[in-house]
Parts: structure tokens; sequence; C-alpha cells
């Protein structure tokens, strides 16, 4: 099928043809058609696997899939905070799927992690929507570069799988743009992924399936989407109105009745043949683009995947807590692995992105040939205390110089289709982790789950290492991790609370009768702990190492800019420590004054630096527009208030390291318009308006400097700061009555100011 052609095409296909290429064949494929030789390709589950069934479909993982390889999950995958990381992911899954005839993966899943109890939050990066669009971005290049689509799910504002079909996430405009559209935007206008696939839930209720605003003046219209839009599995509501408002595919296909009703509409006029013919266009390029990039020859190693996903997996772990050194372990010591997700370890998630794999390493496994004993702890399927495992356990650990206990969410606390209830992990591993710890003072916790934990024993324990879900060969990465063959180097991408009532939308979650009240706004996540000043468990982007870093040098390109330029920022990482490791540098900015409300610093870079002991790298970022903006609404879109702004580099959101200034100023102006009621404050957001007060200034300053003198002495301290208070939130009217200007000249001014 030829890319140029798709026109003529279209001319030779009837209505009802047109209409069928507008769902899919069966569960994964599109539609043929055999006399104009269109070839029906096909889709499958993602994101951090290929889930391909050849026999009967679902999109809940029930029905069997082939084998591959399960890598580690995009829970862990942020956590790595390494582009390079995702770049490898995405070349693998490419390769996988031209060997498989697989045209297009479901995912990377870019919906943010608005609460740690949301169902899904293994799929999903990151709170912070910067992080969660680079992530994406590098998965999505890499695996189109191997000639296989993206699709980046679920178009939007999907945080929750309570009401997952039918719910209603409701937010301000400001929120939407500023936290659940970025990572999207990004995979769009930087990554150029060529499908898009919209939620089941409605934002402000209007479906995802149905809305013209994100689909289509959002999507298309403003960040230039030249790809297609395909359902989740059954969220089509009217597909006629679907059609309209820019969906192109309905998946699954094979019913057909909603094709009919494209055939309908059109025949009754009540949709134009041209937003049908639109639709037919994205999908044939999609087929041509595929046809074009076929690399049928492509083999798959999957031994050398799995080790892959092990190698992947081991830059994700994050080592949350390492007391007295207590790891890397050493060869010689004698060790108990203590818990059941030792043998059997939790990788993978429960859901539509479920991997069927051949074997899954588990620590145990690839411990063989180490000074480890074992002892299983708990019961996987319970959350009771078994007297008899615990005591095994306590009795292993008595004989144990050192005690690795695995534990965390099993798969039935975390998975697709249901939140999460609690915070907590099991009861019976919780006491389990107490008993051990109180006779064993080497205690160390390996972590498995998708989201934040509660960790009531955290004070008991020496050591914490969180591998969130690793992948099938997590076994083998985590024992590397434990022995400090590979040095951790994972931060969190996401705030772990104190408690589950810390969350900014504990209120609000999961909503009521389908309504989700996103009340907390542009504040989630470490926007909200900050501005709270709020203690947390461990912060966003808090990770250890088996090393230590200095940072040094910070350096600014400028000391002013204009929003239009870039700002080149420059600092020094040193590893001066004694062994190898790698360092996730963040850069944040920080507004110093705002007239919004706005986080007290958010994400805006970070680069994955690997160093050997003693050797120092120097590091850059670049800084655009978008990096001291905000969302204004009176515009609706991005702007950057002119005044100071901080350039911060920090081991985490909570270790700010460097620090520097540089004055920003904004290259467009709000529109205003001046009434009486206008505040002298006000006069200072327009060029006129600072241009007159200015004016004004320096004639009072002439005037009056001597008598200011003397008022300011006999009103005593503080009255310089009343005064400008005043004069701030003065309207332009009471000028008039404290006979500073005549009514006509307040006309002449604001007929001046709004002109
Ligand atoms: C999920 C999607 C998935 C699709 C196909 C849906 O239920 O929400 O993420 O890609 O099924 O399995």
């Amino acid at each position: 099928m030829d890319k140029k052609k798709i026109s003529e095409l279209i001319a030779q296909l009837s209505l009802e043809e047109k209409a069928s290429l507008c769902s899919g064949h069966d569960f994964w494929h599109t539609k043929e058609i055999e006399r104009l030789e269109i070839p029906a390709v096909m889709m499958c589950d993602g994101p951090h696997g290929l889930r391909k069934q050849v026999g009967e479909g679902d999109h809940l993982g029930i029905n069997v899939s082939i084998e591959t390889t399960c890598y580690p999950t995009a829970a862990a995958l942020a956590a790595s905070f390494d582009r390079k990381v995702m770049e490898k992911l995405g070349t693998a899954l490419g390769r996988e799927c031209q060997a498989e005839n697989v045209a297009m993966l479901l995912g990377p899943g870019l919906n943010m992690k608005r609460s740690p109890l949301c169902g899904r939050n293994f799929e999903y990066f990151s709170e912070d929507p910067y992080l969660a669009g680079e992530m994406g971005v590098a998965y999505i290049q890499s695996l189109q570069a191997e000639g296989i689509s993206a699709c980046v799910k679920h178009f939007a504002a999907n945080n929750q799988e309570t009401a997952r079909m039918s719910g209603s996430s409701q937010m301000d405009e400001r929120t939407l743009q500023e936290i659940y559209l970025p990572a999207f935007e990004a995979a769009v206008k930087k990554g150029g992924t060529r499908s898009v696939m919209c939620a089941y839930n409605a934002i402000n209720g209007i479906f995802a399936a149905e809305n013209k605003e994100l689909l289509t003046d959002t999507l298309r219209e403003r960040w230039g989407y030249d790809g297609f839009v395909v359902t989740d599995w059954g969220a089509v509501k009217d597909r006629v109105k679907g059609l309209v408002a820019g969906l192109d595919l309905e998946m699954p296909g094979g019913i057909g009745v909603q094709d009919d009703q494209i055939v309908a509409a059109v025949k009754d006029g009540t949709l134009d043949e041209a937003v049908l013919n639109k639709a037919v266009t994205h999908m044939l390029e999609f087929v041509a683009d595929y046809q074009e990039q076929r690399k049928p020859e492509t083999s798959i190693d999957r031994a050398a995947n799995s080790i892959l996903s092990a190698d992947l997996a081991a830059q994700c772990a994050v080592l949350l807590k390492n007391t007295d050194n207590t790891l890397p372990l050493k060869e010689e010591e004698n060790i108990v692995f203590i818990g059941e997700f030792a043998q059997r370890p939790r990788y993978q998630g429960a859901g539509s992105s479920h991997i069927n794999v051949t074997h899954a390493i588990g620590a145990l496994e690839a411990a063989v040939g180490k000074n480890v004993t074992y002892a299983q702890g708990y019961d996987v399927h319970s959350e009771e205390n078994d007297a008899g495992l615990l005591d095994e356990a306590v009795n292993a650990a008595k004989k144990a110089e050192k005690v690795v206990v695995f534990a965390g969410l099993p798969d039935s606390f975390e998975t697709e289709g249901c939140d999460r209830d609690t915070l907590a992990i099991p009861d019976n591993q919780n006491n389990l982790i107490s008993a051990v710890a109180a006779v064993n003072p080497n205690t160390i916790i390996v972590l498995h789950g998708g989201a934040a934990m509660e960790l009531p024993w955290l004070d008991e324990v020496k050591s914490v290492l969180c591998v969130y879900l690793g992948g099938e060969n997590i076994g083998t990465a985590t024992v590397k991790l434990l022995y400090g063959e590979t040095n951790p180097s994972g931060k969190l991408a996401e705030t772990w609370p104190i408690k589950l009532a810390d969350n900014p939308s504990y209120l609000n979650f999961p909503g009521e009768n389908g309504i989700v009240d996103y009340a907390e706004g542009i504040f989630i996540g470490y926007r909200y702990y900050d501005k709270k000043q709020m203690e947390v468990l461990f912060p966003f982007g808090y990770g250890l190492s088996y090393t230590s870093f200095s940072y040094s040098d910070l350096h600014l390109d400028k000391e002013a800019i204009q929003d239009t330029d870039i700002l080149m920022v420059n600092c020094k990482i040193k590893n001066t420590g004694s062994v190898a490791g790698r360092e996730a540098v963040q850069l944040y900015v920080r507004d110093e004054i705002s007239s919004v409300r706005r986080p007290v610093r958010e994400l805006k870079g970070f680069e994955k630096v690997e160093l050997e002991p003693g050797e120092e790298k120097t590091i850059t970022f670049p800084l655009d527009k978008r990096s001291f903006a905000y969302y204004e609404t009176a515009i609706h879109d991005w702007f950057v208030e002119s005044g100071k702004f901080f350039v911060e580099i920090g081991a985490s959101s909570r270790d700010i390291r460097l620090s520097a200034e540089v004055e920003v100023t904004g290259t467009i102006e709000l529109p205003m318009h001046y009434t009486k009621q206008s505040t002298v404050g006000d006069l200072m957001k327009t060029a006129k308006g600072r241009k007159f007060m200015e004016n004004m200034m320096a004639k009072r300053q002439r005037h009056s400097s001597e008598a200011a003198a003397d008022s300011a002495q006999n009103m005593g301290e503080g009255s310089e700061k009343m005064v400008q208070k005043m004069m701030i939130e003065m309207p332009l009217g009471a000028l008039v009555t404290y006979g500073s200007m005549t009514f006509e000249q307040l006309d002449d001014l604001l007929k001046m100011l709004n002109s």
C-alpha cells in the first residue's frame, strides 16, 4: 500500500468499507480489504512486554498469550531517572513486535500517580508530569525507531480504577493543563507517538471517547498530532459523536453494530463524510507506515532479553535506608532470605499488561552458590499469621549474621480493575518483619509493589531496598544489588507519605457515585507536601547509593533572559566514595514571587550520570520557556511572569545542593481591562500601567521626599510596609477620592490603559 496514494484508495472505498475500517476485525486486528490490498495489522498490550494472544482475546489478561519477556513495569522504570533505560527497553520491545508481526504496542501509560491507591499505579511512571513525559518520550522514540507504533494511554485524567468505565474526573483548566496533560503533550510533540488511546473516563462530564476539546482541539490543533486515536477497549459510548470529536478506531472490533451507525449517519446527513474520510486516512497511514517499516527477518534472543530485563531492573531499584552500611552483603556472611517473594517474586501486575513468562527468576534462585539459606516466613495468599512459618523464620534469623526479608504487595492487593484499599502491606508480613528484627539487628527488607507503601517497622530495620515490580529476572537484579555487584541508583518517582491520610487526594479518592473531584488542583505529590511543609516518609527524587557524590560549580550561561531564550545550566558531579555509581541529578525551578499559587519547586530537568570513584563530570541542562511558565487561564496558554527565579540542583526534591538566580522577562502581556475598581497593583500587570506608575512615583518623590521622611518618623516601624500595601490594594477610583487626580483625569487614564 502506497502512503502517497491514500486519497486515491479512499475514493475507491464504499461507504460501508470506510466505516468498517473504523473498528477492529476482532480483539487485536484492524480490518482487511482484500480487493484493494489493504492488509489487517495487529496491535497488542504492552507496555512492559508483548502480550500477543493468538487464541481467544481479552483485555484483562485472562486468556493465554505467547511466552515472551517481562521487563520492569513503569513504576520501576521511572525510578531509574534514566532515558537510556527506556531506550533499551523500547528497542527490545520493538524487535519483539517485528519478530511477531505486531504493528503497535499499547503503551506507555502516561497517567499521573495521583493517589498511591490507584490499582494501576504500577503501569504509570510518576506523580510528576515532566518525568513521566521524558520517560515516555524515550520509550516511544526507541520503539518507533524499530518501525512499531507506540500508543500512549489513557488519554486523559485516568488516575484510578474505581468506576473506571463510567467515572468523571472533575478538575479546573489549569490543573488539567499543568498536571494531567503535559506527559501526553511531550509524547506527541517530542516523542512523535503514532497513536493515542483515549481513556474510559469522562473529563468534566464528557467522556474522553467523545471529547472534542481533548481529541481535536488539544491533541490535533494545539499539539499538531497527526497519528490516530483508538478507544480504550470498550470505551465507545456514541460512535458517531466520537468520530466527530476525533476518535478514529473503535476497539475491540468484530461486532460491527457501531459501523452501521456511521453508515446510517452519513446517509441521513447527520455526519459529514469528510469526517469519516479523515479517520480512514489516519488508519490507512498507520497501516502503510507499518508495511513500509516491516522487518520480517527480525529474530529474538529470549535469553539475552531476560538478562536485559535484569540489567534494567538493577538500574531502577531504590535504596531507601541503609544504616551502618548494612548493605552491601559480603560473600562470606551467613545470610538468610525470608519471605515467599524470595522464591516467587512479585514482578508484574495483573490485568491487560500481564505477560506470560516461561520462568521468572527469584532472588533465592539467583543466589545459588552464595552463603544463603531460606525460610518462607508467610503465606502470600493469606494475611493471617502462620505460627509455624513465623517460628521457623525467627529461628533462622537468630542463626544468621544478616537477614533479608522479601515483602510487599501481593497480587490481590494491587491490580488493574480495582484500587488498593490501604497503603499497608499484609499484617502477617508486618508481624514477621518486626519479629525477625527483634532477634537479628541486621535486618534488611526488599520491597515489591507498584507504588508507595506504609512501613510501620522502618525504625526496627537497618536497610530497605525497593525493587518495585521489576520484571521476570528481578531475582538476578536483586542479588547483584544486595551484594554490591551493582550499586543502587534509583530514585523515587513518587513521594512516599507517612500515612495515607497525608496524601492530597485523600478526601476525594476515589470519589462518590463516579464523580471524582480533583480538589487538590495542581498540588499533587511533592507539589503538595512541599507547599504544606509536611514531613514525608521519603520525598520525591530520593534514593541512596553505596557511594557518595558531591555537587559543585553551578553555572548559568546568562544572568537574565527573556522567556523566548534558552538558558544553559551546567554543574559538576563527583563520585567521592570508593565504588563506582550512578547519580540521578535533578533540576528544579522555583519562582521567587508569583501572583498565582505555584508549587515551591518543580522538576524541569534530570540527568543520570555514571562515575568511577574519584571521577567528576559536568552535566548540562537546557531550560526553555516551559521551565518557568505556569498555565494562565486568562490566555489559555503558558505564561511566564517576569521576575526572579531560582534554578536548583538537587539529589532529591528535599535535598537541594546548589542554587542560582536568573531574572526572566516574560514576552507576553496578559489581557487586562481596567475599571475604577482595578487596583494600583493591577497597573503593574501591563507595560502601559507600569509606565504610568513609574511616572507617578517619580512625580511623588520629587514633591514629597521630605514630607515622607517626616511622616515615616511619626508613624513608626512598619509604616512603610503598610503604606505600600495600602497603595497596591487601592482601587483606582480612590485616587480621585484622595485628591490625587480628577474624575476627568481618571477617565482619560482608563481610556489610555484600555486603548
Ligand atoms: C486497558 C488498556 C489495554 C486494553 C487492551 C483495557 O482494559 O485499559 O490499557 O490496553 O484493555 O487490553
